[in-house]
């Protein structure tokens, strides 16, 4: 049987990883500087994380969610703390688009109304709702389309206002990243992220603040969101949250109520996914992970600024995407292929990077040597 045909795939087999290097089936070592899609928190294969899973492993894998389980309590507390969002409830699941899709329905079912506000550019996963919600019409399916969702202009807080005079009693929720990933690494403005909280809060929407790129420390702060200085209602997560073991959820403020049979998830929650969860804030807290976050991003972003042939830069702690002068498209793959250095990419001409938030100063240093030389290369190429 082949496998469906729907990524256009680098000819490289990963087959060993730890901390910030990867190695292929032949043995060549590679420098990560793409986390598998800014799924890397807190480092591959990192030695507490491993255990926890373990240990896990030998006591129980899977129960459902019929019974009580202790670890998801302790997750939830786990995450109380290193959020700062104090009385959040948590809901479990196991990848970013469920969370989003969650909190979608979340909303609708909390305001009894049917209208999503989203931004232009902005991706949110691949389920019916949150494909809905994201702005790339070639990925939604005819049976996702719906006339439920406005598309406004991201950090325009003219047409968000406007927006909700119009229609703001029948708007359930806002739903926007911190910093825009897929769309190439867009900052959402703090006086755009305080527009939308008192929108919400003068028309009693929802606020969702799509976290599963740009949270879990990555932007220097545990939510990128938090940099405006006010919080939103429901917070989605993922990918850091598992460095690679599949797991979701969403932070719930406490004026939402649960009700029984609102949400479900068969494994959401499972102890195995949870044990993740938690070395992962273990190792973050120990190791100051956040805090390192903000320092190695301020290094990595000034260094990009001062290098050649770099036309411009975005992004806050390690969330990063800088743009190359004409004549360097061919960059991303210089790196990959001579260079041996994983990056990501934003059409049409953004390197992205998501290492982990371990990742040391003399990792990022053979970055920048690594990226110097790719230009060099190209440059002499084109001359
Ligand atoms: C901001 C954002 N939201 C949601 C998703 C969807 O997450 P998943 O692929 O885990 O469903 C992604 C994935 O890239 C994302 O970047």
């Amino acid at each position: 049987m082949s496998l469906f045909n729907v990524y256009p795939l680098n000819p490289i087999a990963i087959t060993k990883a730890a901390g910030s290097r990867v190695w292929d089936n032949k043995g060549q070592e590679y420098l990560d500087m793409y986390g598998g899609h800014a799924v890397i928190s807190i480092g591959h294969t990192q030695p507490h994380w491993v255990k926890r899973i373990e240990d896990q492993l030998h006591a129980i894998a899977f129960y459902s969610n019929s019974v009580v389980m202790p670890i998801q309590e302790e997750l939830a507390t786990a995450l109380n703390n290193i959020s700062g969002k104090k009385d959040f409830q948590l809901f479990l699941c196991n990848s970013g688009a469920e969370a989003n899709e969650n909190a979608l329905k979340l909303a609708s079912f909390h305001t009894g109304r049917k209208k999503i506000v989203s931004f232009k550019k902005g991706f949110h996963g691949r389920t019916s709702l949150a494909v809905a919600a994201t702005d790339n019409p070639s990925i939604v399916a005819p049976v996702n389309e719906t006339d439920n969702i406005v598309f406004l202009p991201f950090n325009d807080i003219t047409a968000l206002q406007k927006c909700f005079a119009e229609q703001g009693t029948s708007i359930a929720a806002v739903i926007i990243e911190g910093i825009q990933g897929v769309a190439g690494i867009y900052e959402a403005d703090d006086a755009f992220l305080q527009a939308i909280r008192k929108c919400c809060d003068d028309f009693g929407a929802v606020y969702i603040a799509d976290s599963v790129q740009c949270g879990y420390g990555r932007s220097g702060q545990f939510f990128a969101h938090d940099h405006a200085g006010v919080n939103a209602d429901i917070y989605s997560m993922a990918k850091g949250m598992g460095n690679g073991f599949p797991i979701g959820g969403i932070l719930i403020a406490p004026h939402i109520q649960a009700k029984f049979g609102m949400l479900g998830t068969t494994f959401g929650g499972n102890p195995l996914a949870c044990a993740a969860a938690l070395a992962v804030i273990e190792v973050m807290q120990q190791d100051h992970l956040i805090k390192a976050a903000e320092e190695k991003g301020t290094y990595l972003m000034n260094a990009l600024k001062n290098t050649e042939g770099v036309k411009s830069v975005r992004g806050r702690g390690l969330m990063i995407g800088f743009e190359m002068e004409a004549g360097l498209e061919e960059l991303r793959k210089v790196l990959l292929n001579d260079l041996k250095i994983f990056t990501g990419e934003a059409k049409p001409n953004v390197i992205r990077l998501l290492p982990s938030l371990a990742i040391s100063i003399e990792d990022i240093n053979l970055f920048l040597t690594g990226l110097n030389n790719a230009i060099q290369v190209l440059k002499q190429k084109k001359d």
